[in-house]
């Protein structure tokens, strides 16, 4: 049994202008200590694929489908079902930290809390515990930073306060948001270190919803590519970064900035994202490719298994794509 089974997640949003499908048909699985990172332009569909998950969507926003945490379901179920999940079973890093930070309370007593809630932990024992995972996420003077105030940290220490107390409870699942795309890049790299030792040591599965494709490559088994809301692209990491097989995934790797190439000679997919309140008919990534037909413009290709583990969205064979 997978760790985390999605099925046919559909996320909409009611609007004063129509309805958005940001999310649409995304179906994955991820098993216990692996790596699966969701990659894609923003707006995308990334975070809320992660928010319905969660049971965090928005107020104007509905998920459907399925998905089966250790084999439950835990879509659309209660806010008290949920809440156990939550923190000890599945701990998510968000994209903004101030999202889970609150700015009026000190860090210790929002970190303590978990411990003390969850785990039934003394406040005293919970805050040893706390800083020491202030200091495995490399905040210097935790003793002493863990009394301050969120708004009092960097940006970069903020995310990692949050990276810390995601991690408290040891939790089997990791939904992290780009939880380094605010540090600099060696901090990126020591605190994608320490997710994957954390991994190894607790078997934890982690989902990596990021940019930067840099990351995945060294960290994520697996790779799902979203566009428009949609799967375009999967499969093991390393195949799908030597063979892409979608004209998106080829423009996302274009993109990757590489050791000795100055950023003004990076690649850029032209155009933009599509408008999800209008979204392009066939598709989404059409008006966009190089080598779209009238029937990508027409009609959606279905994502389709073409070798063992890989899946593609496209109505194009692989040699005619040069
Ligand atoms: N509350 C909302 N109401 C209406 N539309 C929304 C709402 N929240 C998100 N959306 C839309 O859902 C789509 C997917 O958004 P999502 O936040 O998942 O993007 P993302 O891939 O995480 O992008 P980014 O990389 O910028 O974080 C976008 O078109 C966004 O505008
Ligand atoms: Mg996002």
């Amino acid at each position: 049994m997978s760790l985390l089974e999605v099925k046919n997640l559909e996320v909409s949003f009611h609007t004063p202008d129509g309805n958005v499908g940001a999310v649409q048909d995304v179906s994955f699985s991820l098993e216990q200590g692996k790596t699966l990172a969701i990659v894609g332009e923003s707006g995308s569909g990334k975070s809320q694929t992660a928010f319905s998950i969660m049971g965090l969507l928005a107020k104007n926003g509905t998920s459907k489908g399925s998905v089966k945490f250790d084999g439950t379901e835990i879509l659309n179920v209660s806010e008290k079902e949920l809440n156990t999940y939550r923190a000890t079973q599945i701990g998510m890093i968000f994209q903004d930290p101030m999202t889970s930070l609150n700015p009026f309370v000190r860090v210790s007593d929002q970190m303590a809390e978990v411990l003390v809630r969850h785990k039934g932990m003394s406040k005293s024992d919970a805050i040893k515990d706390c800083i020491k995972m202030l200091d495995a996420v490399k905040i210097p003077d935790a003793k002493r930073r863990i009394r301050m105030y969120p708004h009092e940290f960097s940006g970069g220490m903020r995310q990692r306060v949050m990276i810390a107390m995601a991690l408290l409870c040891h939790p089997r699942l990791i939904i992290a948001d780009e939880p380094t795309t605010a540090l600099d890049v060696t901090v990126q790299a020591q605190i994608m270190d320490l997710m994957g030792q954390l991994q190894s040591d607790f078997g934890m599965g982690i989902i990596l919803i990021t940019h930067d494709l840099g990351v995945v490559a060294g960290s994520c088994e697996d790779t799902l590519v979203l566009y428009g809301g949609r799967v375009m692209e999967t499969g093991p990491t390393q195949q799908l970064f030597s063979e892409p097989t979608h004209p998106y995934t080829r423009g996302l790797l274009r993109a990757v900035p590489r050791l000795g190439t100055k950023h003004a000679q990076l690649a850029t997919i032209p155009g933009n994202p599509p408008n999800m309140l209008q979204p392009p008919v066939g598709c989404a990534f059409s008006p966009r490719c190089d080598f779209a037909t009238d029937r990508c413009k027409t009609f959606k290709p279905i994502l389709t298994k073409f070798a063992q583990d890989r899946s593609r969205a496209c109505h194009l064979q692989q040699e005619e794509l040069v």
